[in-house]
């Protein structure tokens, strides 16, 4: 797989962490990132994965046209076959020759919240102000609608009287990289099925 990151990178690194266990059935071929100083980086280097800077632009949310171009071509190049975010704070748009058209079914994204509630940023902190007794992460496919395709795998947790966003998040963050990991077990041994919304084979 191709991991995207923006950031801190504890996601990639639960997945480095797997993929060096031989019986693990997917590997990481490269990171791509859109920050040059992000801690992901230092992940990538630490675990002598191949990593790369991509001139991503002022637009902020989205990628330029030769920056999708320059990401996709680094996937193919890289010989992934998935293509994994993992807190890529851009939004993908559909488009002939774009990541989500090239990589049709095969890009999956870890939101820290239980979908379809609170997508976009700052999910714990939205689920916390909401009132909810229940928070948790998903993994889901990717399509064009911002953290909105189908769901693969999530995970709950209660939600605290003294919680604040940072303890409410710290606590998904766990859940969320053994959802990542398992997500990218199951696509790697072909068992996941995208049936409409639905994701069958989870179970
Ligand atoms: C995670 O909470 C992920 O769900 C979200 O961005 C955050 C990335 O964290 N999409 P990390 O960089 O993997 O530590």
């Amino acid at each position: 797989m191709a991991v995207l990151a923006s950031g801190r990178g504890s996601n990639f690194k639960a997945l480095a962490e797997r993929s060096q266990d031989r019986a693990f059935p997917a590997e990481v071929a490269c990171l791509i990132t859109d920050q040059r100083a992000a801690g992901a980086v230092s992940v990538a280097e630490s675990f002598n994965i191949p990593w790369f800077w991509v001139d991503a632009g002022e637009r902020r949310g989205r990628l330029t046209a030769d920056a999708e171009s320059e990401i996709v071509a680094r996937c193919e190049s890289a010989g992934a076959r998935l293509v994994l975010l993992a807190g890529f704070m851009r939004i993908l748009e559909s488009g002939e020759g774009k990541l989500l058209d090239r990589f049709s079914g095969r890009v999956i994204n870890i939101h820290p919240s239980l979908l379809p509630s609170f997508k976009g940023l700052q999910a714990q902190r939205q689920a916390l102000e909401y009132g909810v007794k229940v928070a948790g992460c998903s993994a889901h496919f990717v399509d064009a609608s911002v953290d909105g395709g189908p769901i693969i795998l999530q995970s709950a947790i209660a939600v605290h009287d003294d919680d604040t966003a940072e303890s409410l998040a710290a606590r998904i963050l766990g859940e969320e990289h053994a959802v990542v990991v398992r997500a990218v077990e199951l696509f790697a041994l072909g068992k996941l099925k995208i049936d409409g919304r639905r994701v069958l084979g989870t179970e």
